[in-house]
């Protein structure tokens, strides 16, 4: 089936390598700084972006592919995240719950929020494409959320095409879960291919684009 927000997506990023690069990297869920504004300062002269929501992915990210629950060991790093980014601040968006196409009923994704206690986001395009309906959930629900900018968002996740990509698209912070909780020799063909894509990129002197806030 074509996908035509995959395949925009493709050639958004031939012609600008720099969109699957993230601003910051980790091993796992539980290496992840908290607040996360912590995780983008790059220098002593630069400001700590004003990080007001974050989006979690969810499979290699916080849980085990097709788990909807979180993984043990990330228990205590999600619950500092819930109490850092409480109520709406804090949004789960994955490609497989919450999608109209794998979770039409959302009976997933109820079942994760049941077991997260955080929400769930309901959406029709899959990541990297759903940078608008993200950015107008939080604008939606901006007197809880306080986000009026996706230079305010941060967003967690194990995939550069996806997760990161998404980020940098829409303008908003990108935080890589390099490793997650599948071991290497389990990994997608995707998601080693990514890896080497982003050591080429690097090395090649890339960078991701810093978000712009209009506010400073
Ligand atoms: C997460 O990464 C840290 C540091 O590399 C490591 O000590 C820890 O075992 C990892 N946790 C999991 C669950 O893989
Ligand atoms: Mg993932």
């Amino acid at each position: 089936m074509l996908n035509l927000s995959a395949t925009l997506s493709v050639f958004k990023l031939f012609f600008n390598p720099s969109l699957c690069l993230p601003h910051s990297t980790v091993s796992n869920f539980s290496q992840l700084p908290i607040p996360l504004s912590r995780a983008f300062i790059r220098n002593e002269k630069a400001k700590e972006p004003d990080i007001r929501a974050v989006v979690l992915d969810k499979d290699d990210c916080f849980a085990i592919p097709h788990h909807n629950e979180i993984y043990k060991d990330y228990e205590s790093t999600f619950r500092l995240l819930r109490e850092t980014y409480p109520g709406r601040k804090l949004l789960i968006v994955s490609n497989s719950a919450g999608t109209t196409t794998e979770d039409p009923s959302g009976r997933e994704a109820s079942i994760l929020e049941a077991a997260t206690d955080v929400p769930v986001l309901r959406h029709s395009t899959k990541k990297p494409g759903c940078g608008a309906q993200i950015m107008s959930y939080f604008q939606q629900h901006s007197a809880e959320t306080g986000v009026t900018h996706p230079s305010q968002i941060a967003i967690v996740g194990d995939r550069l095409l996806t997760d990161v990509m998404m980020a940098n698209d829409m303008g908003a912070w990108g935080v890589w879960i390099k490793d997650g909780v599948v071991p290497e020799d389990k990994k997608s063909v995707f998601s080693k291919f990514e890896k080497k894509l982003h050591g080429y990129l690097t090395r090649r002197g890339y960078a991701p684009p810093t978000p712009q806030s209009p506010f400073e």
